[in-house]
């Protein structure tokens, strides 16, 4: 395996969000290129993308399953694939490249039911194979740092976490023309939550990555506000973790003002530590003795663990992209080292199908306390 892979992608047509985000933030490193691709269900779009990117034309394909096949066929296919279309079509996406031997990476959130969610699990273990689910917002240096920061007890042990993520983009009922909230906000693509998918999995993640906290059980109230929506676009989940802690999540996207307003707040023993991802340079540490610490990233005093993520020095900004690059830059790496044989499971340092799995775990039992009346359930 040449150390500078080749990979796939599966969605991100004209015009897509997440697609061109991946195809950004891989180039950031160099560590993979594009060479294949089916970017839309419309094999004109994929023309269109594949021209555009400068695929050839042999390696844009009708569909999934097409490419899927071939690529494993060919002698020089394609080392892995990213799956980032509307989250009905992960699993099929999924399961086409894992069956056919090639690893995967999918965006969140993994599937629409916990079933799938394990059935891929089970694929990738049979196969032997890598999967990364893109939780962009864990790839921070900052994020990666909190996580450093906690585990060497510098707020003690985690007694509260407050985590939100507010949007204000779906505060109208009519969203003709938006390609992204058109699908959000149906059940047939979207799944069974909108927010709470789409939203509140990013916040149990980025919780889990910073503390190590899994959820154990929940009790939500998942609202449809705007009229006639379909699906959840406010929630609140009361949460409590596996060490007795508890925690408050809200996702909206009827909060207007907000862009992307994910914001942890993690409260233990010793500190309290703040993280908001629209200013990702940044972490608020607060002490017992009554001191206020801001951090900032490209500082000595970011942990190594963290710090080798690092582009550029401080004050230079970093963002989004070098977050998404960041889980790509370890995924590749253990590609690479899989392909050399000098993998083991420690060099890790991403959100794996099991980071994917407890957000659909997480999802279903939001849905289950809601249907039941707004009760706790067990995870
Ligand atoms: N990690 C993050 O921070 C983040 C951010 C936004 C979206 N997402 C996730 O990324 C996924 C895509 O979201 P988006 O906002 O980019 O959507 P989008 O509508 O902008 O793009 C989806 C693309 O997939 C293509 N597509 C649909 N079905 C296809 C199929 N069967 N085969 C090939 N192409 C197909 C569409 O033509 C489109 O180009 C969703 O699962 C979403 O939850 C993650």
């Amino acid at each position: 395996m040449s150390k500078v892979l080749k990979y796939g992608m599966v969605g991100g047509g004209p015009g897509a969000l997440i697609g061109d985000a991946h195809r950004r933030s891989i180039n950031l490193d160099g560590k993979a290129q594009l060479v294949a691709g089916c970017f839309s269900r419309t094999y004109e779009k994929t023309l269109q993308m594949g021209k555009e990117l400068g695929i050839d034309e042999d390696r844009l394909y009708e569909n999934f399953e097409e490419m899927a096949r071939k690529e494993a066929e060919r002698e020089d296919g394609i080392d892995f694939v990213c799956i980032v279309t509307p989250n009905n079509s992960h699993y099929d996406a999924c399961k086409a490249f894992l069956e056919a031997g090639i690893h995967v990476s999918c965006d969140k959130p993994l599937t629409t039911t916990l079933e799938d969610a394990l059935e891929l699990e089970r694929l990738a273990k049979e196969k032997d194979l890598l999967f990364l689910v893109t939780y962009t917002y864990s790839g921070h240096v900052t994020a990666k740092n909190i996580r450093e920061m906690i585990a060497a007890g510098e707020i003690g042990e985690v007694r509260t976490v407050m985590g939100e993520y507010p949007q204000g983009w779906l505060a109208e009922e009519d969203v003709t023309g938006n390609k992204q909230a058109e699908w959000r906000i149906d059940p047939n693509l979207s799944g069974k939550t909108n927010s709470l998918g789409d939203l509140g999995t990013h916040i149990e993640n980025t919780v889990y990555q910073m503390t190590g906290l899994k959820v154990k059980r929940v009790l939500s109230k998942m609202e449809k506000i705007v009229p006639n929506r379909k699906l959840d676009d406010n929630s609140v989940v009361l949460v409590e973790y596996d060490n007795g802690a508890s925690g408050v999540y809200w996702t909206s996207q009827i909060a207007i003002g907000h862009d992307n307003g994910l914001r942890i707040r993690i409260y233990g023993s010793k500190g309290a530590i703040s993280w908001f991802q629209e200013e990702p340079e940044k972490i608020f540490l607060s002490k017992l003795d009554g001191s206020n610490l801001e951090i900032h990233r490209g500082h000595g005093c970011i942990y190594e663990k963290a710090a080798r993520y690092q582009r550029l020095p401080s004050g230079h900004s970093e963002g989004w992209f070098e977050a998404m690059s960041n889980l790509y830059s370890s995924f590749i790496d253990c590609l690479v080292a899989k392909a050399e044989g000098t993998f083991d499971e420690s060099m890790i340092d991403y959100p794996t199908i099991v980071d994917g799995i407890d957000g659909v775990k997480f999802i279903e039992a939001c849905l289950a306390s809601q249907e039941k009346g707004n009760v706790w359930v067990d995870m």
